[in-house]
């Protein structure tokens, strides 16, 4: 069959429906491709590049006339006219929004699979283009916040003073979100993030952020998407994500509900109460933005100074990244369709996948399919058994909780009583070095754990010193101590050495 790969129709589309890569594995598929003249210019795919992948280069009327014809979305009717009756339409359709170009595609007998509606399920995560875009859209909405800030993201301490890192602020950690704040945590700014799903925490804290939940029951998703919230949420939500936005320098809004216009997250005075200078980025912008004052396709700047973009081309803005992955998705859903490699699609609606994407069918609309259950679905939670609450545990009193360290100070004070004379003040300094040392310790953070290792390891160095100067004591309680000291010190400074040794190999080439 043969593959025609169109120039977009729509000026502002930058990218194009295959690259030469992908071309070439079309190739391999056994499909015969055809692309417009100039249909990768504006993703910097020149013309030569597809020639030399395999393609053949002809002009719109024979590149229309193909068996299967992809491209980025639904083009005018007059291009449909120049397709033949029984050819294969693949794009983005959002047919819940436009039942006008089903009819149309049925009408002139074209099937329609629309890409936009691989469902999300682990195995059609390969061909997901809502996700590709959307996880290139997240990275730009951070490239374009960080032109847009006026200070650097990173925190640094420099010659001429210290400058504190960004704080970027998440609301929604889908694709989109979770892409954002891998971008915005790799830039070295502090990263918070919000969602209505709880489940997601997990994921927004792997990226590298901290999850800032709603003070209200959490929405669960049986369909991977989040479901509208209840006016309560809605309301708890609207005055976290304000005091979030007013201490945050970039805030990133990436809220949405399948089917639904954008929820609204960030009113007016939200943003009025937001720093001079700070930047918001509403993703949502096309679907009718999650900010009251977003100018779809623009970037505005309040009278407080804050900047909003409300751009709605995003991935478009990394055209040759974009149209690989979206050309890739298209790949992996042909290795679906073509199993026998024989340049034949094979549409078999017993397959979900396919199921979900075929809108139209020669003369018929196939839209809405029936509902798909997807993976990213928390698992039902059990049915809780009727029974009466349990009694609560009577409250501890303080010495049944700390009783122990009434032992250790007794037995600290018979010590410090019983001591020579000249032992006491050795005493005091060591009990306060104890209480010093561990509210330090456990007051420390992960990342500081390796510089915390060496400072023990100096202090146990110090150790083995003093212990070795007291070995030719005659006492032979002295000399035990002291033989116990070099041995547990000594596991610490080599114990050390040994695992900083193996840290530093994890970063050697081999
Ligand atoms: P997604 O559905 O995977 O993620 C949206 C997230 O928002 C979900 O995790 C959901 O639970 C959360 N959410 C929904 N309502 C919320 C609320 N009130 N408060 C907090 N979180 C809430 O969607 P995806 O793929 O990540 O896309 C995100 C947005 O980015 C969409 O609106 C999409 O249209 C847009 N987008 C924009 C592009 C552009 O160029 N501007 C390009 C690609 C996507």
């Amino acid at each position: 069959m043969q593959i025609g790969v169109p120039r977009e129709p729509h000026a502002s589309q930058s990218l194009v429906a295959a690259t030469p890569d992908t071309v070439g594995k079309l190739i391999k598929l056994g499909y015969e491709l055809v692309v417009e003249q100039g249909a990768g210019d504006r993703a910097s795919f020149p013309d030569h590049l597809y020639e030399e992948a395999g393609a053949a280069i002809v002009n719109t009327d024979e590149v229309w006339d193909s068996d299967i014809v992809f491209a980025l979305d639904t083009p005018p009717t007059e291009y449909l006219d120049k397709m033949r009756q029984g050819a294969t339409l693949i794009a983005r359709m959002a047919p819940g929004r436009n039942s006008d170009t089903l009819q149309a595609l049925a009408q002139r007998g074209i099937t329609g699979l629309a890409m936009d509606m691989v469902p999300r399920i682990s195995r059609a995560q390969s061909m997901d283009v809502l996700s590709s875009m959307a996880n290139i859209a997240g990275y730009r909405a951070v490239v374009e916040a960080a032109a847009q800030f006026g200070r650097l993201f990173t925190g640094q301490v420099t010659a001429a003073g210290k400058m504190p890192p960004a704080t970027v602020y998440v609301i929604g950690a889908g694709v989109a979100g979770l892409a954002a704040i891998g971008t915005a945590n790799s830039m070295g700014a502090v990263v918070n993030a919000t969602d209505v799903r709880d489940e997601t925490a997990e994921q927004v804290e792997s990226m590298g952020a901290q999850f800032v939940a709603i003070p209200a029951p959490a929405q669960e998703s049986s369909d991977g998407y989040a479901k509208e919230m209840t006016a309560d949420q809605a309301a708890a939500a609207a005055k976290l994500y304000a005091e979030q936005a007013s201490i945050s320098d970039v805030v990133i809004t990436t809220a949405n509900i399948p089917g639904r216009k954008s929820p609204i997250l960030l009113d007016a005075e939200a943003v009025a109460n937001m720093k001079p200078g700070s930047v918001v980025v509403d993703m949502a912008a096309a679907n009718g933005g999650n900010c009251e004052l977003t100018v779809p396709g623009e970037v505005i700047t309040t009278e407080n100074g804050v900047k909003i973009i409300g751009y709605t081309d995003l991935a478009g803005r990394l055209p040759a990244q974009a149209s690989q992955l979206y050309g890739q998705n298209l790949v992996n859903f042909f290795k679906l369709t073509t199993p026998e490699k024989d340049g034949i699609l094979h549409l078999d609606l017993d397959d979900v996948v396919v199921r979900q994407m075929t809108v139209t069918l020669n003369n018929d609309v196939l839209f809405p399919p029936p509902p798909v259950q997807v993976s990213a679905a928390p698992a039902a939670k059990k049915p809780v058994a009727n029974v009466a609450p349990a009694e609560p545990e009577p409250e501890k009193s303080w010495f049944a909780k700390n009783w122990w360290m009434l032992v250790v100070g007794v037995l600290f004070a018979s010590l410090i009583i019983s001591a020579p004379p000249g032992m006491t003040s050795h005493f005091i300094v060591f009990a306060l070095a104890v209480v010093v040392g561990f509210y330090v310790i456990t007051s420390v953070t992960h990342s500081l754990h390796t510089p915390l290792m060496s400072v023990t390891n100096a202090i146990s160095g110090i150790i083995v010193v003093g212990a070795l100067l007291q070995v030719p004591a005659d006492s032979i309680a002295v000399k035990v101590l002291t033989f116990f000291a070099i041995v547990v010190a000594s596991i610490n400074v080599f114990g050390g050495f040994t695992v900083t040794h193996r840290m530093l190999k994890m970063f050697q080439r081999s």
